[in-house]
């Protein structure tokens, strides 16, 4: 039920690779609440996704950006404020990548060439991201930014690999910069985060089908979609939420207050008697 609330917003979302993807529903919804947007990816991603799709339904263009590439950024934002004519209000970061849990490495034995390249992907380009634009003076006073996270960052889940790191990294640099950010223009940063959710970077960690069940099982309102998730970020991005920066904010139907829960306790109950 779109309710024009992103109206006369022009806004760049990163990440949307195919239909499943969180920033793709973010892309929609912001399209139907009224913003213009520009949709970005890695020029790999392009190649292989299906994001010109996404364009037509939202009837926006897509320039190419490794996230981690500042001259690419620089890019980004110079061609999006001149395709919009103006400054930008919101941004979207919905990028991660690990390698060693894309090989199946386990903590202790990461390789560190693919612990850097999956830092520099996944936290470092919420750095880089934030920073061109900030170099290039390119978000509107009272702008919004926002990283998508998971609670990983907090507490331990056995095949999360680096990416704990990396998230961990993610909501320091969204506290940091939410700082300077604040101070020179009011810009706002936080990151969402969300609960597992059934997109190819999800589906990717190892045992990801147990981690969902038992997340959904576990929380009280049950697992987050894609679609909640981008109704939450919409609202970040809207007027209503001007003074929430540089929080970690929890999308996630109460996982992260619970110790256990009924259904839970009877499926392990039930397990153990079985063994
Ligand atoms: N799916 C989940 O269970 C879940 C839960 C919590 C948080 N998240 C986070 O949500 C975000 C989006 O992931 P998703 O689940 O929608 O999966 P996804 O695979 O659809 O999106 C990940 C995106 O990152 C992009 N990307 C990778 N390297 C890049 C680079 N160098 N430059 C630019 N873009 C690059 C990919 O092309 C892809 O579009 C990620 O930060 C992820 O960690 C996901």
């Amino acid at each position: 039920m779109p309710n024009g609330i992103l109206k006369g917003k022009k806004g760049i979302i990163f990440g949307a690779l195919d239909s499943k993807s969180i920033a793709w529903k973010v892309a929609e919804f912001a399209h139907n609440e009224g913003a213009e947007i520009v949709l970005t990816n890695a020029p790999i991603a392009l190649r292989m996704g299906t994001i010109n799709k996404l364009a037509e339904i939202t009837n926006s263009i897509v320039i190419p950006a490794d996230a981690t590439n500042t001259e690419d950024l620089t890019n980004l934002y110079e061609k999006t404020m001149d395709h919009f004519g103006c400054k930008i209000d919101f941004v979207l970061h919905s990028i991660g990548m690990s390698v060693n849990v894309r090989k199946g490495k386990q903590y202790y034995e990461m390789n560190y060439d693919w612990t850097q390249k999956g830092m520099d992907v996944s936290a470092m380009s919420f750095h880089k991201t934030i920073k061109s634009a900030w170099d290039l003076d390119a978000m509107n006073e009272w702008g919004s930014i926002v990283g998508l996270s998971y609670i990983a960052a907090q507490r331990v889940f056995h095949s999360y690999n680096d990416m704990a790191d990396n998230k961990a990294l993610l909501e320091s640099i969204a506290r940091s910069f939410g700082y300077h950010y604040g101070l020179r223009k009011n810009v706002r940063i936080n990151t969402v985060s969300q609960s597992p959710t059934i997109t190819t970077a999800g589906s990717g960690v190892d045992g990801f089908d147990g981690f969902f069940k038992f997340a959904d099982d576990l929380s009280p309102l049950g697992n987050a979609s894609s679609e909640d998730c981008a109704n939450y970020c919409i609202s970040l991005f809207s007027d209503y939420t001007k003074k929430i920066t540089m929080q970690n904010l929890y999308h996630d139907g109460g996982f992260s207050n619970m110790g256990m829960s009924s259904k839970v306790m009877e499926t392990y109950m039930k397990n153990s008697e079985e063994n």
